[in-house]
């Protein structure tokens, strides 16, 4: 009989699961081989197939096999089994590595892709905002999601608060750590950054054509990993949570939050505008503002309809800023 990857691909799977379902007992190479209807041979070649993909199994004569330990690798099965979302994530590309999960985006949304969901495990050429790099080891998080909405390209950044706002209660729920958001889109927890989002665009003079909204999340990683200068100021949701995340709940739970706020975000604005308000930490702070035009400095009384902040200056004029990078003064 010949196999074809598929087929592999989904025997696999089977023996997955029902090593899985056991809950650490043993299930005989016999049981696996009736349950498929495949031989033991085979059985023991889809076992040694799992093993190289990281999972520890222990086989032990007369018992069985058991799983020991799941290695912290995204599956694309893993995560399609447990997603609640209609549309985001339907269409989805999981990579071991690509340069930019933005820019494969970027190039796939221009060549016709429909709204989906560019995700990799390491990026050799991430971007950060303002032209930075985003240093983007293994054991995080990098998404993009190409996105289609019709709509007017001045409310092209309200899309990145959207997703700020997803990325923020998906940490909340998967990790039970208070993420907040700093403007523009800094996801903090404890003061310290631990994720970034950045957006962008293909536009008519008047019509959005694509957007992509790239999340990038400091998960798992070490933190040794970093370059000595960013590390003071960095943290990652493992060392927050005291505990290692688990990435397959987290991009479950993000898909699912970049749905519900898309959708309400395409709906009422307004409310993610107001969603946007109760988790950042900037608005009502003195801030120092800093990036393309000349630094500014005053109270941040709040966010316009587009999404900029509005600082007002000592001498009492009011600016209105549309990107740059924010220091949250002390009062
Ligand atoms: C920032 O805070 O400067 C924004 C960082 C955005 C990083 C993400 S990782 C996934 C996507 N691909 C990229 O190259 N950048 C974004």
């Amino acid at each position: 009989v010949r196999l074809n990857g598929e087929t592999i691909q989904m025997y696999k799977e089977r023996i997955l699961k029902l090593l899985r379902t056991s809950r650490g007992g043993y299930v005989s190479g016999e049981q696996l081989a009736a349950k498929m209807g495949i031989s033991r041979t085979m059985v023991w070649k889809h076992i040694k197939s799992l093993e190289g993909e990281g999972f520890g199994i222990e086989a032990v004569p007369s018992r069985g096999y058991r799983i020991t330990s799941v290695p912290d690798v995204l599956r694309i099965e893993d995560i399609r089994s447990g997603l609640k979302t209609k549309l985001i994530g339907r269409e989805l590309l999981l990579l071991s590595a690509t340069e930019s999960t933005n820019t494969l985006a970027m190039e796939m949304a221009a060549k016709g892709a429909p709204e989906g969901v560019v995700i990799a495990e390491t990026q050799t050429g991430g971007k950060g905002r303002l032209g930075r790099k985003w240093i983007s080891p293994r054991g995080n998080l990098y998404l993009s999601v190409i996105l289609r909405p019709a709509l007017p390209t001045h409310k092209a950044p309200l899309i990145t608060l959207m997703g700020a706002v997803a990325a923020a209660r998906a940490i909340r729920t998967t990790c039970r750590v208070p993420a907040s958001i700093k403007w523009p889109n800094d996801i903090l927890l404890s003061g310290r950054k631990a994720g970034g989002l950045l957006t962008e665009m293909s536009a008519e003079p008047e019509r959005i054509k694509h957007v992509v909204l790239g999340i990038g999340l400091d998960v798992n990683m070490e933190m040794s990993e970093l370059p000595a200068d960013v590390r003071g100021l960095t943290t990652t949701l493992a060392v927050e949570a005291g505990a290692r995340v688990d990435r397959t709940e987290l991009v479950r739970q993000l898909l699912l939050e970049l749905e519900r706020w898309y959708g309400v975000f395409l709906s009422k604005e307004n409310d993610v505008l107001r969603e946007w308000g109760a988790l950042n930490v900037t608005i009502g702070n003195r801030v120092a503002v800093s990036g393309l035009g000349d630094a500014l400095q005053g109270l941040a009384q709040g966010i316009d309809s587009e999404g900029r902040l509005i600082v007002r200056q000592d001498d009492g004029t009011v600016r209105t800023v549309a990107s740059g990078d924010v220091t949250i003064l002390k009062k």
